[in-house]
């Protein structure tokens, strides 16, 4: 009764943006919840689709899974594996961690679910155009917070974020979600344990970041000649450390969000020929080891 309301009124609110709007409704039902269960697809533009998993309970339990990641909390200890390397690290789990995790897109509007304060990080939400997905009617909100602009879609039915756009350096990611569940229940905490697989190993730190002198060759032989000491395109020299970090396309620590890394995957740079992946991976493997 309380949902059937709520959609009749929404038209209304939405127009004015009085409390509840989209963003209050969102946290709340967020907030009151005891699990969260949302599988989406990730959707570069140019790009193919990468499936996504989340689930959320109470007491700091979480399952987080990317193609290439996943992130298990049993409310104790935080198991974070990378597929690809094989390799896992562990650690204590705490509010602050998870949080930090989940901020990062493309799972920050179900931050909302462990952050009470989720609203005060907006700067501003605006209505945007009413859209149809499959069938459920949602409504664009436009959302302007300190660590970018994003567009979700706001589903009346449900109060609550399913889906929207964001930005990674220029690239525009759409966030599909094809199942999300909020429900009153614990999920089982079978779904929050988590063992290696056979031939994982322990990441203890030992295994070297790599550093820049790992990477200049390729920088050398795809970028040089246009980002180099002789001439620097658009301000970029890649063959010059200093200079590299300076120009604003690295993100130590996030290779998603780098703008440098995101010029290659979308085959923008090299300007006028290709690279190998592999050499892409490894820069990108830099940037996310620090790009020290
Ligand atoms: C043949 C010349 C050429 C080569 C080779 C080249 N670039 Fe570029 N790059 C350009 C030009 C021209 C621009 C500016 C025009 C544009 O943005 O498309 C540019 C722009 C960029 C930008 C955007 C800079 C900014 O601040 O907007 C990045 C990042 C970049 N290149 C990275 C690379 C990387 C990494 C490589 C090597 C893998 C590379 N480029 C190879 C010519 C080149």
């Amino acid at each position: 009764m309380k949902a059937l309301l709520f959609s009749a009124f929404v038209p209304l609110l939405a127009l004015t943006m009085t409390a509840p709007g989209p963003v209050e409704s969102h946290v709340a039902t967020m907030q009151k919840a005891t699990s969260l269960s949302v599988k989406f697809k990730v959707v570069q533009a140019g790009g193919s689709p990468q499936d996504y998993s989340l689930s959320l309970s109470r007491d700091l339990k979480m399952r987080l899974e990317s193609p290439t990641k996943l992130w298990v909390s049993d409310g104790k200890t935080l198991s974070i594996y990378d597929k690809a390397k094989k390799l896992y690290t562990q650690g204590e789990v705490t509010k602050p961690t998870l949080l930090k995790l989940l901020q990062n897109e493309p799972t920050w509007a179900f931050s909302a679910f462990l952050d009470g304060d989720f609203a005060k990080s907006i700067t501003s939400a605006k209505p945007g155009d009413e859209i149809n997905q499959k069938g459920v009617v949602l409504q664009e909100v436009k959302i302007s917070k300190p660590t970018g602009a994003v567009t979700e879609f706001y589903d009346p039915k449900m109060g609550l974020f399913r889906g929207g756009s964001f930005m990674q350096g220029t690239v525009q990611n759409f966030i599909q979600v094809s199942e999300i569940k909020v429900t009153d229940q614990s999920l089982p905490d079978t779904l929050f344990a988590w063992t290696p697989p056979a031939g994982a190993t322990l990441n203890t730190g030992v295994t070297t970041a790599l550093v820049y002198a790992d990477v200049k060759p390729i920088f050398q032989q795809y970028c040089g000649k246009c980002h180099g000491n002789d001439r620097a395109t658009k301000n970029l020299n890649t063959l010059n450390y200093e200079a590299l970090m300076s120009s604003n396309t690295i993100r130590p620590g996030d290779s998603a969000r780098s703008i440098l890394v995101n010029a290659m995957r979308t085959g923008a740079m090299p300007r006028g020929g290709s690279m190998p992946k592999e050499d892409i991976d490894k820069i990108a493997q830099w940037v996310d080891d620090g790009a020290k």
